[in-house]
Parts: C-alpha cells; structure tokens; sequence
C-alpha cells in the first residue's frame, strides 16, 4: 500500500462532518494526525464536544481534538442551529464525550505539526469556516509552503449560496479568512456546493448505512434523518446533500470526482454578495488558478465508500 496521507482535519460538527471524521477514522490509507475544531455550524462549545463525540463513536479516544476559533476574524459568528440542530449534532443520544480536550490553541496545533512533519506530508481538510486557517498563516507565515495540500469544503458558483442567495456557509461566515487562505499560494481542492450537491443521502442510501446494525452506524443514520429533514422540508429533495465528506472521500478516490483549476476570489467588501466565491469557472480572466474546483462525482461510488467504510466502525 502507498504510504499513509497525513491529515488534520479542521471542523464545525455538524452532521456531515462527523461522517467525514467517521470516513476518514476509517481509512487506513490516511494517518488522521489531529482535530481541530471551530465555532460554525454551533457556537466553539458545542462544536469541540461533538468532535470528541464523534472520536469516542469510532473509538478513536486518543485522538489529539483541539478547540480553537470561538469567533470569525471579523465579523459576528452566523451558525445554523436550523439546520444541525441546537446540539448541532441531533439525530443520535450520544454520552458525554470520554475523548479529552488537548490543552493549547487549535491554531497552535496546525502550526506546530506543519513545522514538525516533513514539509509538503501533511493534508488539511478544512470543513467549517476557515478562521484556524487564516489565523495559523498569519501567525506563522511560513507554514505556507510547507502545507501538502488544502481539501475544503465551501464555496459555490452554478448552485449560488446556501445562507444567502451568493454565499454559502463556510465562506459566509468568515470571508476574510477564505480570501487569505486562497490568497497564501496553497494547492488547494475546492468541493463548492456545486458537486456536494449531488451527494444526496436519500432515503435508500440512509437506510443502506443504518443496515450496517452497528453502534456507529445507526448513530449516523440517526444523524442523517435529522439532517435532511431540512432540505426535505423546504425543496422537498430525497435526503440532503452530504457536503463535507467529498472532501475526505477525494483524497480515497479522486477518480471518482471530477473538475478543474480556475481562479477563486471571494467577496469580502459588498453586503449583498458578501462571501461569494467567484469562480473564473469559464477562464475569462487570466487571474492566476488557485485552486482545484471540483464539480461532480460519481454519488452512487460515493456513498458505497462511506457505507464499506463506516461498516469498518465499532
Ligand atoms: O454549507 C455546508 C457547510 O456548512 C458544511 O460544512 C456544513 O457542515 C456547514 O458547516
Ligand atoms: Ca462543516
């Protein structure tokens, strides 16, 4: 087997995001180095404890969980209890966290694995808003180069935004710190909602997981019938997009997605489109390609590699 991908992966949990924990715990081709958690879907509060949950479902409990951002750059923190939940992890009863919080800053964390691990050996799956991130750069500049490789998940162009007609939610609610990511000259891939949403859990697919009869397993199909509720209700979808495992599923199988290198700038001045990516998807600008922007995948491969995964958990 090729060796191991280092990965940190920097969160908001949320459903979605604990299956791309779940997916990624369960990979043998990736060394998941750590977690870092920010305030987004929930207040940093909520969001550090649901990682830690998460880590004990997989039985992961040594596993390094950091609390970082409890708020944007800038601007007030936006989180979408609507969506995820006032817990932001609703769906399953799960017990009080057994994983331990790491003492120190999140944003520490990032910096002293980049300095410490090879230079160009470590991913970061960004999937929350990107404040660790731009905050790691601009404390330690120099961590720049020595990052492998960004796979976030946020942004969007045909499918416009989730939280605003322009902006989708990562992006949304720290703008600032999504235009100095794209900025730093990192290889970056982008899951924009335009490939997350056609990730539809449906009804089949979830009951395919919640089959599995494991703790895990039904624990996520808990997860993932309150989380799709919300789309259901509203655009009356089967299921609801599974955004933030793409990124975690691209690195297992990137064959399976498809896109291509364009230019992303993100809007941080106007109200009305504030934290729209603008993605030169069409190439009519000679604006330099920053980033990887996915824009489809096959869904039916997709959620058979979460499923033979997650089948893996305790
Ligand atoms: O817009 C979808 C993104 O916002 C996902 O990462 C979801 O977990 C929320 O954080
Ligand atoms: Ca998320």
């Amino acid at each position: 087997m090729a060796p191991k991908q280092k990965l940190i992966i920097d969160t908001d949990p949320g459903q979605d995001d604990a299956v791309a924990m779940l997916l990624a715990f369960a990979s043998p081709e990736l060394d998941v180095l750590g977690i870092t958690t920010v305030a987004g879907n929930v207040p940093l509060a909520l969001t550090q404890e649901n990682a830690r949950k998460i880590c004990d479902l997989a039985g992961c409990t040594d596993m390094p969980v950091f609390a970082g951002a409890e708020q944007p750059l800038a601007r007030s923190l936006v989180t979408a209890e609507h969506v995820h939940g006032s817990t932001g992890l609703d769906g399953p009863v799960l017990p009080p966290p057994a994983t331990p919080l790491q003492d120190g800053h999140a944003v520490d964390f990032l910096i002293d694995t980049i300095r410490s691990e090879d230079s160009g050996s470590v991913t970061i799956a960004p999937i929350g808003p990107l404040t660790n991130i731009a905050m790691a750069l601009r404390k330690a500049p120099d961590i720049a180069e020595r990052i492998g490789r960004i796979v976030m998940m946020g942004g969007g162009y045909f499918e416009g935004g989730n939280i605003t007609p322009a902006a989708e939610f990562n992006i949304y609610v720290d703008p600032q710190a999504a235009a100095e990511m794209f900025a730093a000259g990192i290889p970056i891939t982008m899951m924009p909602l335009d490939v997350t949403h056609k990730a539809m859990t449906t009804a089949a697919r979830t009951a395919a997981i919640r089959a599995i009869g494991s703790k895990t397993a039904v624990a996520v199909a808990d997860m993932l019938e309150f989380y799709e509720r919300f789309d259901e209700e509203k655009y009356g979808s089967d299921g609801g997009p599974l955004h933030d495992p793409c990124t975690i599923a691209w690195m297992l199988q990137p064959e399976r997605f498809s896109g291509r290198h364009c230019n992303v700038e993100i809007e941080t001045e106007s109200d009305l489109t504030m934290g729209m990516t603008v993605i030169d998807w069409r190439q009519v600008t000679d604006r330099p390609h920053n980033a990887f922007v996915v824009g489809d995948l096959d869904a039916d491969a997709f959620f058979r590699l979460i499923t033979d995964r997650l089948a893996k958990l305790p």
